[in-house]
């Protein structure tokens, strides 16, 4: 399981001690929510931030664009140290499969996000070319938010095509996220927590983190048993 605590819920004032915060605690990812004030109806951060951090932080930066245009912000991301970017279906089709080529180029690891609103089957024809599968448990804009739990099939959904392809994209879960909330997805397929308000509410974080990855772990369906493979011998021949 990983745990990706959302800079989102930080401090604004210090971001660098919070990105320490976060790596002390144990977070495995650092989730950068990048709002611009027109694909959501907030402003957060940009890759300024991203590159001021990056030599103070070894954990993987895991860049969520919520962003009109993100054409516009793959290589100022990527260059400043995103380890890995996300971009949202809702661009519609013809704009999101050269996206996710431009990020692989790149040297990335490539994600796709879907929204409350929008079908996850819109996400279905970009599977093979993605390494993580971002279901949205709010809509997108602020952290805070209470979870959204008409996303539970869709990550369902999303998890029976991993298996049933033989695809291995992480699943990832990002909004409302608490103790609870994390469970639920876990058990419906989940394996990455974001989580903003859910941890840093928490008096001691490290536990917090430590807390969510075991419940998760406690509660995603365990993987069916290898069958045996049977060889038959034909006497006959
Ligand atoms: C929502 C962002 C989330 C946000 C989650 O627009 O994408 O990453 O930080 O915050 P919480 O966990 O507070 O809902
Ligand atoms: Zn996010």
């Amino acid at each position: 399981m990983i745990i990706a605590p959302s800079l989102l819920a930080a401090n604004f004032g210090r971001f660098a001690s919070e990105a320490q915060r976060i790596a002390r605690a144990g977070g495995d990812w650092l989730h950068l929510d990048i709002m611009d004030g027109h694909f959501v109806p907030n402003i957060s951060f940009g890759p300024e931030l991203v590159r001021v951090l990056r030599p103070q932080s070894k954990l993987v930066f895991d860049v969520h664009l919520m962003c009109q245009r993100p054409e516009i912000l793959l290589e100022p991301f990527a260059q400043a140290g995103a380890d890995r970017i996300t971009v949202h279906i809702e661009l519609g089709e013809a704009v999101v499969g050269p996206l996710l080529w431009k990020i692989k180029k790149l040297g990335k690891k490539v994600g796709l996000a879907v929204n409350p609103p929008t079908a996850v089957a819109l996400a279905e024809p970009f599977l093979k070319q993605i390494d993580l599968l971002l279901i949205m448990t709010v809509n997108p804009g602020f952290g805070g938010q209470p979870f959204i739990h008409e996303a539970l099939p869709k990550i369902q959904q999303a998890a029976a095509w991993r298996r049933e392809k033989h695809l291995n994209y992480r699943l990832e879960v990002d909004g409302g996220i608490n103790f609870q909330t994390a469970v639920e997805c876990a058990r419906a397929g989940a394996d990455t927590f974001v989580s903003g308000t859910g941890l840093f509410g928490q008096s001691n974080f490290k536990n917090a983190v430590a807390k969510m990855r075991r419940l998760t772990a406690k509660a995603a369906p365990k993987e069916k048993a290898a069958l045996p493979v049977y060889e038959f011998h034909d006497d006959a021949n």
